[in-house]
């Protein structure tokens, strides 16, 4: 067949056609020829960009399907978790030789070791012995629970607490001592854990919660003298002279070794006391040779009123300089202190 067959064959097909000479015929169906033909080199380079995205895509992890929820995965054993642990002091002063010594003692392998009280009058500085060597020693615990055991019935809930820590099954039972039991037998089978219970009255308040074996370190707080049975005791006393001079000096930021010494002196070497005499002279900016004439004034004053039971007229001396002030400047706030006495020191709620 010719091409002006083909081109009658065409003209019957399509009339319309035959109205135009043959040369625009050919150069229109030339031109649509061309036309598909870039039509398919554009969908062919389509393709190829979107299968190229497609392995970017793959290869970047980014996808459009929807990401699939992570993986819940419940920590069963924790990693140096520490629980309650009041802020470390930034005076903290001396106390070398007795954090040496409760470590010795807590490592010494011995069969009553891993449980150390400090016993000694209330403000001579145990709870911040226990504070200090905690977080000296942070590294090598994986686990640190801080529990104040003054009142028996607060300590079984902090205790039971833990099962909540360590994500134990038994953390939500009704029953508490189940959950006790189970946070016991976690001790038991765990090591390189320490608990601080910080102001025991007695043993048979906390013997309880101890698990048999030394598998971590227990160390006790106690104005109570009386463990020899349960546990190796450190008698904590008051401070060393050069350690009070040391703390008044850093505390307040001022005084000389002379003065401070004199203070030192009158207020017995007691960390406390020389805690609350540091806050005022910091607050008030009294010189240390006149705080200690306040204080000679204010002591003789209490002890013609009785002394005081349960702290050194020393401690009640400073306690009323640091009050009389607080009276003079913020009279409201006496209500407050008013109401904190009625209320166990150790456990009063941030929020209030
Ligand atoms: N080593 C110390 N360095 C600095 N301050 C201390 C030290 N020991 C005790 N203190 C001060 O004395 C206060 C009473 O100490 P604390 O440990 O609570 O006594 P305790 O537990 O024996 O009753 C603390 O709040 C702190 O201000
Ligand atoms: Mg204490």
């Amino acid at each position: 067949m010719n091409v002006s067959e083909l081109f009658q064959i065409v003209g019957e097909q399509y009339p319309v056609l035959t109205k135009y000479p043959f040369w625009v015929v050919a150069i229109l169906a030339i031109a649509a020829i061309i036309i598909i033909m870039i039509s398919e080199v554009a969908k062919k380079a389509a393709v190829d960009i979107y299968d190229k995205s497609k392995e970017v895509l793959k290869a970047t992890n980014i996808s459009r399907e929807p990401a699939s929820p992570p993986i819940e995965i419940e920590p069963t054993k924790p990693l140096q978790l520490t629980f309650a642990l009041s802020q470390r002091n930034p005076n903290f002063t001396g106390r070398e030789d007795i954090l040496a010594e409760l470590r010795a003692a807590l490592t010494s392998g011995l069969v009553a070791g891993w449980k150390q009280v400090l016993t000694g009058l209330g403000g001579t500085g145990k709870s911040q012995i226990a504070v200090e060597y905690a977080y000296r020693h942070k590294e090598e615990y994986k686990f640190i629970w801080w529990l104040q055991s003054e009142e028996p019935a607060a300590l079984a809930s902090n205790y039971a607490g833990l099962a909540k820590e360590l994500y134990l099954p038994e953390k939500s039972c009704a029953d508490q001592t189940a959950i006790i039991v189970a946070v016991k037998r976690w001790l038991g089978d765990n090591s390189n854990w320490l608990l601080i219970f910080d102001n025991a009255k007695s043993s048979d308040d906390i013997e309880q919660y101890f698990p048999r074996e030394g598998t971590g370190h227990i160390i006790i707080t106690s104005r109570n003298p009386n463990w020899g049975h349960l546990a190796g005791v450190l008698p904590i006393q008051v401070f060393k002279r050069s350690e009070s001079v040391d703390f008044l000096i850093k505390r307040t930021k001022k005084g000389n070794q002379e003065s401070a010494d004199k203070l030192a002196d009158a207020l017995g070497d007691l960390p406390l006391a020389l805690e609350q005499a540091g806050a005022y002279i910091e607050e008030t900016a009294t010189s240390f040779a006149d705080y200690l004439k306040l204080f000679l004034e204010q002591r003789s004053k209490i002890l013609k009123r009785g002394k005081s039971t349960a702290y050194p007229e020393t401690i009640a001396t400073t306690w009323d300089i640091s009050f009389q002030a607080i009276k003079k400047d913020f009279p409201e706030a006496i209500d407050l202190l008013k109401l904190f006495a009625f209320l166990a020191p150790d456990n009063i709620p941030r929020s209030l």
